[in-house]
């Protein structure tokens, strides 16, 4: 049988690091796959998880299974920083589960909501493209509508004319904040538009958050979220811990349901448990016990939320920096200014993209998504020059 597979092509942004890696020039820049990066370029172990992790192994008396939902402690610790410290669980109508990063989280809310009867699943282009990926696996439709504008802002009659020609069966897809691709998250104005038009609409909104903190911090990058919450009955929320820990490779993340009813959240929540069983079993317990020992201590909490706001400072420079460069060549950097998170859409063709990794050993993804975090006041320089040279 197996004889009968084809050839798949490698995933395009993952294959990005081997070609990187294989190119022996000194000076090359990666700004391919989503980790942060120092000004020295390394993406170290938060200083905060060092410590869980060692309080971890000297405590941690049994690796016994925990069952399909994982840590819980882990899952209700989050949810203050996600909800709100107001009410974390919305009156009893917020439950989670732990799940394999944030794509694990979104492969369940995904089967989930088709078990629900999700038929379409309505997203902004461009997007991550494990998002359609996901999907077509699923066999769920996608619909498309424009994101962004080419000024660097969200394009609004987009998702407006999407919420507005829902059907019953669509399922939003939102980015949370730092959208991945585009950096182009929405306003809280543009949020809170966004929030009352679902109010009266049939769409189920999956909110992927998957960058908390490094937009402009962690209450507000929550505003949207929280937003959109308290205007509908029932949403589907993906977290991710993978950026905002440095857990990455440690695949640590979580789905959470809200239900229009708490009553309805056991019956909801089993499917949740079934689908994980089926597909994994039981989420990988580490970095998501690190995480939770970081968030039960006053202290550790305090330097996780400083390693943070150095990250998100670093990458705000360098963010004006590329604005205050204004021009390079025919590409307008300025409205990188304004974008948050580690991604933003350089607008450059696939053979100009091709063009500047092979003239300049600068990567980047196809759609000539750059990752902001991997430019340093050393390279960015060069990196500007090399856009210029690229697209003059
Ligand atoms: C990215 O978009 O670079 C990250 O979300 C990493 C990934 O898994 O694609």
């Amino acid at each position: 049988m197996l004889d009968q597979l084809e050839q798949q092509p490698a995933d395009a942004l993952l294959a990005l690091i081997k070609l990187h890696n294989a190119d022996p020039r000194s000076d090359k820049i990666d700004l391919g796959v989503g980790v942060y990066r120092t000004g020295q370029g390394e993406t170290p172990v938060f200083g905060a998880i060092k410590t869980a992790e060692r309080i971890l192994v000297d405590t941690q008396d049994s690796k016994a299974y925990l069952g399909p939902e994982g840590d819980m402690g882990f899952v209700a610790a989050l949810m203050p920083y996600i909800f709100g410290k107001d009410s974390p669980d919305m009156g009893g109508r917020i439950e989670g589960m732990q799940t394999p990063g944030g794509t694990g989280s979104l492969r369940l809310a995904l089967a989930m909501a088709k078990r629900a009867g999700a038929k379409r699943i309505v997203v902004g282009n461009p997007s991550w493209p494990n998002h359609a990926q996901i999907c077509r696996d699923l066999g769920l439709d996608v619909a498309e509508f424009n994101h962004a504008s080419p000024d660097g802002t969200a394009d609004m009659a987009g998702v407006r004319k999407a919420i507005a020609e829902a059907q019953a069966g669509d399922v939003l897809m939102l980015h949370g904040c730092c959208h991945n691709p585009t950096g182009i998250d929405y306003t809280q104005g543009e949020w809170d538009e966004i929030a009352g038009m679902l109010a009266g609409s049939p769409m189920l909104p999956l909110i992927d958050m998957a960058y908390q903190g490094l937009g402009h911090g962690m209450e507000q990058d929550a505003y949207g979220l929280r937003r959109v919450l308290v205007s509908v009955p029932e949403a589907l929320i993906s977290y991710s811990c993978d950026k905002n820990f440095g857990l990455y490779r440690d695949r640590v993340g979580a789905l959470y349901v809200m239900a229009r009813d708490a009553g309805d959240l056991p019956a909801i929540m089993s499917h949740g448990h079934a689908l994980a069983r089926a597909n994994w079993s039981q989420p990988p317990d580490h970095g998501g016990a690190a995480v939770r020992i970081v968030l039960e201590d006053e202290k550790l909490t305090a330097q996780w939320l400083d390693e943070l706001d150095q990250m998100r400072t670093r990458m705000r420079q360098m963010r004006e920096r590329l604005a205050a460069a204004g021009q390079a060549g025919s590409i307008d950097l300025a409205p990188m200014g304004q974008q948050n998170g580690l991604f933003s859409i350089v607008g450059l063709t696939g053979e100009q993209v091709l063009a500047i990794r092979e003239k300049h050993g600068v990567y980047m993804a196809g759609s000539s998504r750059i990752n902001i975090a991997g430019l340093t006041s050393g390279n960015i320089d060069k990196f500007i020059d090399a856009v210029a040279d690229v697209a003059g």
